[in-house]
């Protein structure tokens, strides 16, 4: 079995349910995404005896790991909303030449017995743009995608691609499209305002104020790490899943204001203060996980108040976790991030 991405967060989570039940899946990635730190944090790093060091662009490379899968796991991504804009070179060539790389590499290998694709919810972008702009929306996996940023629209052509390359080659594949995941070992990047739970605890851990663009009243729907990544392996193997595409969420929407609510109630000297809110910062919606309960019979377990107590509690035990760009940053530097965000946010 083969992850790519195998060092990123939902990687080293995956894995780390594989390894419990005796499988010991190669996983490839390059390394680019984390410090050293929060790598061994995840449970990972150069000397990891599962991990290849190397790029899904290296086509030899992938060949060679490919050649020896029967299952594989697409996680390997550049994969923030505000990394993509800013980086769009790098953006360019982990999300489209590496997962074609992959992808061409799967639809020659006959022992490879199902694909994985990790696409992602904003693929939805806003839904229906003439639907009531207060409802939350409800997003089911039938519906238009309408991405909004060159992330998302990597992902809806990663989709396409996936279908259009190996339906033909006769291998079987899965495509999941996670809502907003977190938990421990989530660590935020920099210049990427996504990740709100990470960066709101780690923000309330410091003693900073928390920021709530738009009031917080944008929802998005939290899975948390090992619901999202017990989805992930059911559906290497659920029959049902074959050539489908399923939404990963719980169902349930939650504001920005009702996360900064759950993280204050950890640290109650903590101020929240309201700020405008940014350009094409997304209304957000809820999974409708019909399809994917029924199809891997998964349910998500974790309440966004317990998995933000977990996470709360991970963090104030690990202090490691908060990197040093988060601790320099203040109000005013984030406010001016979000603003140069070019858009919404996983
Ligand atoms: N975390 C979320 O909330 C979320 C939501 C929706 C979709 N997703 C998708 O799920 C997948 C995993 O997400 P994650 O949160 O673990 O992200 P992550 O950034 O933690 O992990 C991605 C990994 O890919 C590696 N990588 C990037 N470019 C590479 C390249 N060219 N070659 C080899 N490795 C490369 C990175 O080093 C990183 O370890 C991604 O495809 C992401 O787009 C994540």
């Amino acid at each position: 079995m083969l992850i790519t991405g195998g060092a990123g967060f939902i990687g080293t989570a995956v894995r780390r349910i594989l390894n419990a039940v005796g499988a010991a899946p190669a996983l490839l990635d390059n390394l680019s995404a984390y410090e050293p730190t929060t790598l061994s944090l995840l449970g990972t790093g150069p000397d990891d005896p599962q991990l290849t060091v190397g790029d899904i662009c290296d086509e030899t490379l992938v060949r060679d790991m490919v050649a020896q899968a029967d299952y594989v796991i697409h996680a390997a991504a550049h994969s923030t909303v505000g990394g993509c804009a800013t980086n769009p070179a790098t953006h360019f060539h982990s999300n489209l030449a590496g997962t074609d790389t992959v992808l061409r590499a799967v639809a020659e290998t006959p022992g490879v017995r199902r694909f994985v694709l990790l696409s992602t919810a904003q693929v939805y972008g806003s839904g229906d743009p003439h639907a009531d702009p207060d409802q939350i929306r409800l997003f089911t996996e039938d519906q238009p995608v309408r991405p909004l940023n060159l992330y998302a629209s990597a992902k809806v052509w990663a989709e396409f691609h996936t279908r259009q390359l190996l339906a033909p080659a006769g291998r079987d594949f899965t495509v999941l499209r996670p809502f907003s995941v977190y938990g421990p070992g989530q660590v935020p990047k920099p210049a990427a305002p996504s990740w709100v739970i990470a960066q709101f605890t780690m923000y309330a851990a410091l003693g900073q104020e928390l920021i709530l663009n738009n009031g917080g009243r944008q929802v998005r729907d939290f899975l948390y790490r090992d619901d999202a990544a017990e989805a992930v392996t059911r559906s290497l193997l659920a029959p049902a899943a074959s050539g489908q595409t399923l939404n990963l969420g719980t169902g349930t929407a939650t504001s920005i204001r009702t996360v900064a609510g759950h993280v204050r109630a950890h640290f109650p000297e903590t101020e929240v203060v309201d700020a405008p809110r940014p350009a094409q910062d997304p209304l957000g919606g809820r999974a409708d996980i019909t399809r994917s309960t029924s199809v891997l019979a998964w349910m998500p377990k974790v309440s966004v108040t317990e998995g933000i107590a977990r996470y709360v509690e991970w963090v104030s035990t690990t202090p490691a976790a908060i990197p040093p760009w988060l601790r320099e940053e203040t109000s005013q530097s984030r406010i001016t991030a979000w603003n140069s965000s070019a858009a919404s946010r996983p």
